[in-house]
């Protein structure tokens, strides 16, 4: 098979890609290891910007999120046991959507299915082959056994944070930026009624806790645990107790408690490679950058790099040839790094690091007075949860 570009990652950034190429006439080959009920079973985190909300209506992936998705004009931040809310609204226009990634995923599936796109989920043996040349081929064997080879122009590498695509670009030309955080999220769905209308986001001395939301029946919750915790040490009412206590305060808030279905660990960490472009591959969402979940900015930036880089491929492949790739990390990475410090601001801002001590604490408290006391510092935390324009300085 010859296509202009192969993708490797059938998440949510490598599937947005083909879609945005394929609406232009591009044909794409995706591959993907792991089978598509893997991905759609996969809990991820549940909060799209608007502009990338209405990308998903616009480009003719779904309308679903309209109908099936909460539109959430706020959030709440809980210090102190009291709730403040910041109205993202008021603030700067501006809103966010509730609606999970796997969601997402499930509409990027069903529309490359609905638009003949071909995608090759549960892949074994991928290899990526001769990126500094402009012959760049893709092998891997089918989840019927058959060995494929695709030969392409461009092959975009949006396999996730575990990326082997950022290997190929050699070690002493890449810079890895990281960060490790001594803490990581335990993850819960349950079946209960919504404890709050909006998200709460908690900062307590037992450290964080966030009530999301997934449906009127079902909850999504996290708590602030240690990087090793291991599921099967927390039955349900360790869980309700710990999220109680760091919810709880002199206004009585209680959340509301059910059966819990799913549990989790989640991986905490900050990491950006540099460059996103190397010859014919070009690095995409968590294959090129990581952000801690606290702020929900993984998703939204993925889905902008795929935004870019669908512009430059197509310029690449009209007139302007590989120079037009040149673009993609100038536009792309300057989110990134806003991204990674509004990611880190927000985990510092609300978790206990392990061994902090009481001042630790207290100026914490300071910090998040600073935040809800001032428009200003209100409207720093709307502008950067709901997102920036395309263009860092539109
Ligand atoms: C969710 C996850 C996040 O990391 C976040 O900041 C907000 C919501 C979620 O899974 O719903």
């Amino acid at each position: 098979t010859s296509v202009p570009v192969a993708v490797v990652g059938a998440g949510p950034a490598g599937l947005m890609l083909a879609h945005r190429l394929g609406r232009a006439g591009v044909e794409t080959v995706v591959v993907d290891t792991r089978t598509r009920h893997e991905i759609e079973t996969t809990q991820r985190a549940g909060i799209l910007e608007n502009d990338v909300a209405r990308d998903l209506v616009e480009t003719g992936v779904s309308d679903r999120v309209l109908r099936e998705g909460y539109e959430h004009e706020g959030v709440e931040l809980r210090f102190g046991g009291r709730a403040h809310r910041i109205d993202f609204k008021a603030l700067v226009g501006a809103s966010v959507w509730l609606y999970p990634q796997t969601d997402v995923f499930v509409d990027l599936a069903d529309a490359r299915e609905r638009d003949g796109g071909t995608v090759h989920f549960g892949v074994s043996g991928t290899e990526v082959l001769d990126v500094t040349t402009e012959a760049p081929r893709v092998r891997f064997t089918a989840a019927d056994g058959t060995r494929h080879e695709v030969r392409a122009r461009y092959v975009v590498g949006a396999d996730g944070s575990r990326s082997m695509c950022r290997d190929l670009v050699p070690e002493d030309r890449r810079v890895r930026y990281g960060k490790e955080y001594p803490f990581a999220w335990f993850g819960i769905l349950t079946e209960a009624p919504t404890s709050a209308p909006e998200l709460v986001y908690a900062h307590s001395e037992h450290g964080f806790a966030l009530i999301s939301q997934r449906t009127e029946a079902v909850q999504r919750m996290y708590f602030q645990c240690d990087a090793d915790e291991n599921v099967d040490d927390w039955p349900q009412e360790r869980i309700w107790e710990t999220l109680q206590a760091r919810v709880a305060g002199p206004d009585g808030f209680r959340l509301k408690e059910g059966r819990v279905f799913e549990k989790t660990v989640l991986r905490f960490r900050s990491f950006v490679q540099e460059p996103m472009r190397w010859g014919s591959l070009a690095l995409a969402g968590d294959a090129a950058h990581t952000v801690p979940p606290t702020g929900a900015r993984g998703l939204n930036l993925a889905l902008h790099d795929v935004k870019v880089l669908a512009e430059v491929l197509l310029r690449a492949l009209g007139d302007e040839g590989d120079a037009a790739l040149d673009d993609y990390q100038p536009q792309a990475l300057q989110r990134v790094w806003r991204a990674q410090n509004f990611s880190y601001w927000m985990t510092q801002l609300l978790h206990a690091a392990p061994g902090g001590s009481s001042y630790d604490l207290r100026r914490q408290l300071g910090e998040l007075d600073n935040v809800v006391a001032t428009r200003a510092g209100r409207a720093y935390l709307a502008e950067q949860y709901t997102g920036w324009p395309t263009r860092a300085h539109d």
